[in-house]
């Protein structure tokens, strides 16, 4: 049957104690709701209905472009009124997937397990074991294992509270059905909301099948209210992110100390140290080498590459066999080739360097062309803003820069010209010869320092 995903999310999650809406809350940097838009998306269905009401506006504004329709549900009366709302968008012969905004590891896997057991006549209901049962709703089942009904825990008996299996809120009925029953809820329990939950016991009296699925994991249907939560969701993340890096050949030096925000591709016998973070889309080549606390983003760096501990490098295209850090970083949009060494306190931006170029100590290369083989002396800075605009600099093949070199851009050095240290160039500095631009050094003969004046 054709898939229609609903996915409640007008609680208002004040337990968060945050402007930012629960579903908007970030695990592994991205928001709660578009994990699970995200997994939703992998099941290829038809359409992906959001309810949404509390901070709703900033909950649209935030996932504009995650291509879902927008249902608001206001008031909030219960899971059931919830997912009426989306009814009218979706048609008789749909497949309904229930989901919550608030429970974002859900797997793919799981989910298609629990699909397959629903159908025209039969519904899949999706549930979990746990010995902390707490607040969740029971699952009912008959003396012989049949499934009778959900029932809330407080609606329930003091034998149904003794229960462990638990309702996670994850179904699947076929549309036709479930629009009959949610039109025929009531109210008439303890917290007067119409329950999601009631349907179950609407199948069975129909004689539609409920079919149960205990969640393989338990991390994968827990729910996110409190910080406290988020944190403990975070963890299972990371656990499960670096243990499938692991099996893939990553050598990552603690799992408990590696965070992967993002889709992480990788060659053979790359070494992820400790408390590395990745972030966005991340391309490590075959044998690249990662250092303890480096953050990286949005990045490729090629085979045998080596940063060292303590770099941040953002947007950038780092070539195979290089050196980085330790303690460099690079923003936006630098591309280095081959054999390029940036050592410690360089700061790189919007920058290409040549096959072996080197700047190995303290320095700042912005806005920068750099051929081959170019060394950059410690303390040289490229000044590539004069106030208001930014300028370009070019700089040919073998050039040296002499230490606390100043290079005011515009400006253009020629193939193996050395700028003496201490230099500030403004003026093109031509090829294959020495540039000095500053002053000379004097000795003045019979200078006397000046003693300390007597006090009276
Ligand atoms: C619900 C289930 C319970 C199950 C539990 C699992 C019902 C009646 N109960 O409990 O059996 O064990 O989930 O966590 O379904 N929501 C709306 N609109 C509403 C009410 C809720 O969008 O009017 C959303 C919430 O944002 C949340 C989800 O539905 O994402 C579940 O709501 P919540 O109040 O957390 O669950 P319970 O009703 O307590
Ligand atoms: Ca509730």
């Amino acid at each position: 049957m054709p898939l229609s995903v609903v996915i409640l999310a007008a609680g208002e999650g004040k337990r968060m104690k945050s402007a930012l809406p629960k579903v908007l809350q970030p695990l592994a940097g991205r928001p709660l709701l578009k994990h699970v838009i995200d997994t939703a998306r992998e099941l290829h269905p038809t359409a992906v209905h959001v309810v949404y009401g509390h901070g709703g506006e900033q909950v649209r504004g935030a996932l504009n472009d995650a291509g879902v329709s927008w249902i608001r549900q206001q008031p909030r009366l219960g899971t059931g009124h919830a997912v009426l709302q989306a009814m009218p968008q979706i048609a008789d012969d749909q497949l309904v997937l229930v989901l919550y905004g608030d429970v974002p590891l859900i797997s793919r896997a799981t989910l298609t397990q629990l699909i397959a057991l629903a159908g025209p006549r039969s519904l899949g209901l999706l549930s979990m074991r746990t010995d902390t049962a707490g607040g969740y709703g029971r699952v009912v089942r008959g003396a012989n294992g049949r499934v009778l009904r959900v029932v809330e825990h407080q609606d329930a008996n003091a034998r149904e509270l003794k229960l462990t299996e638990c309702n996670t809120g994850v179904l699947a009925a076929p549309a036709a059905l479930l629009r009959r029953w949610l039109k025929r809820l009531g109210n008439a329990n303890s917290q007067r909301e119409y329950y999601l939950t009631d349907v179950i016991a609407m199948a069975v009296k129909d004689k539609i099948a409920v079919r149960p699925l205990v969640a393989p994991t338990l991390t994968e249907v827990l729910g996110v209210n409190d910080k406290a939560q988020l944190a403990y969701l975070e963890s299972a993340w990371r656990q499960q992110t670096a243990h499938a890096l692991m099996l893939a050949g990553v050598t990552v030096a603690d799992p408990a100390r590696l965070d992967v925000r993002g889709p992480l591709t990788h060659g053979a016998d790359v070494f992820l140290d400790v408390n590395v973070v990745i972030e966005g889309r991340v391309v490590l080549g075959d044998g690249v080498h990662i250092g303890p606390g480096c953050v990286i983003r949005d990045s490729e760096i090629g085979a045998g590459t080596e940063v060292f501990a303590y770099c941040v490098i953002d947007r950038a295209l780092i070539g195979p066999d290089c050196n980085i850090g330790p303690f460099a970083r690079f923003r936006p949009s630098s591309m280095l080739a081959r054999g390029v060494h940036i050592g410690n306190f360089v700061e790189v931006k919007n920058s290409q360097l040549g096959d072996g170029s080197k700047a190995n100590h303290l320095a700042y290369v912005g806005d920068s062309e750099l051929g081959k083989r170019v060394n950059i002396g410690a303390g040289t800075i490229i000044a590539n803003y004069d106030g208001a605009n930014k300028h370009r600099t070019v700089i040919g093949d073998d050039v040296h820069t002499g230490s606390n070199s100043v290079l005011v851009a515009p400006l253009t050095v020629g193939a193996g010209a050395t700028i003496a240290a201490g230099s500030t160039v403004i003026d093109a500095v031509p090829a294959g010869k020495l540039t000095v631009a500053r002053a000379r050094q004097q000795v003045i003969e019979g200078w006397q320092r000046p003693v300390k004046a007597r006090k009276p």
